[in-house]
């Protein structure tokens, strides 16, 4: 299964986590447009700036309307139409903002925020409800990795947070395999690794669901990809693209990943 033969179309997604205020994201939007401007692109770009920057992107990737092949993601959602939820944000205001993707369990979330499987399992089944695509993440800490783990940990994590999910939904997802020692460290798998982990997880959602729901579900790379990484990652088999945090906070670095990316299914 290659990802010049197979038909998963693979995503550039950029987490701009809690950076960038909103003139700042405004500024690299305004940057991305004009970069991208005129590209015929074969791969899916996506931004999820902090949910407070949302509108601000959005309004700016926009203009001229309808223009910018650059799609929106939030970085959480609460499972729940609306409700007492102080602090939360919803499905819907994701929408209204331009979002139609959203990242769900991330490991920041799941270590700094206490997140659970189940409640992640939550947030998955209720953003399909709601017509946005999951970003989902999954991997391994360094302590699990040392103790041989990678296998077991990354099999509950899918397991869990793919429950009561069904095929026709599961291939709308889009997951995202980010080793927790390789987030922020600037250590990124080596790419035999990543391969590794991406096959694991392709083989074990063929027996949650079926070979073909499997493959074609795309499974993207996280943890410290640059543009200098990128090319040796996407030309595993099984890794579909990149969820990048610090290296789309510039235009120049994004960019590089954007074009080896894109190169990949060129
Ligand atoms: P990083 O973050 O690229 O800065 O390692 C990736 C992520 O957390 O999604």
């Amino acid at each position: 299964m290659s990802n010049t033969v197979n038909n998963r179309q693979p995503i550039a997604a950029g987490n701009w986590k809690m950076n960038l205020d909103i003139s700042g994201g405004r500024e690299l939007a305004t940057g991305l447009n004009n970069a991208l401007a005129g590209k015929s692109l074969n791969c899916q770009v996506i931004v999820c700036p902090a949910n407070l920057s949302l509108g601000a992107v959005s309004a700016t990737l926009n203009s001229p309307a309808g223009k910018s092949p650059v799609k929106l993601g939030g970085q959480n959602l609460y499972p729940a139409e609306s409700g007492a939820f102080t602090g939360e944000n919803s499905a819907a205001g994701l929408k209204e903002l331009g979002a139609s993707y959203v990242i769900l369990g991330h490991s920041e979330r799941r270590t700094i925020f206490s997140e659970k499987d189940d409640f992640i399992n939550q947030k998955n089944q209720f953003a399909l409800d709601q017509g946005l695509t999951p970003i989902f993440c999954i991997g391994e800490t360094l302590e699990e990795r040392e103790a041989g783990k990678v296998e077991a940990v990354l099999e509950k994590q899918v397991t869990a947070g793919m429950k009561e999910i069904s095929a026709p939904n599961a291939v709308k997802m889009v997951l995202a395999y980010e080793p927790v020692w390789a987030i922020g460290t600037g250590k990124t798998a080596t790419p035999g690794d990543a391969q590794a982990a991406h096959l694991f997880i392709r083989q074990l959602l063929g027996k949650l669901y079926d070979e073909s729901t499997a493959a074609q579900i795309r499974i993207l790379y996280g943890g410290s990809v640059k543009p200098d990484n990128i090319t040796e990652l996407i030309s595993q088999p099984d890794i579909d693209g990149g969820l990048v945090g610090g290296a789309s906070l510039k235009l120049d670095s994004f960019m590089g990943i954007i074009e080896g990316i894109d190169e990949s299914a060129a």
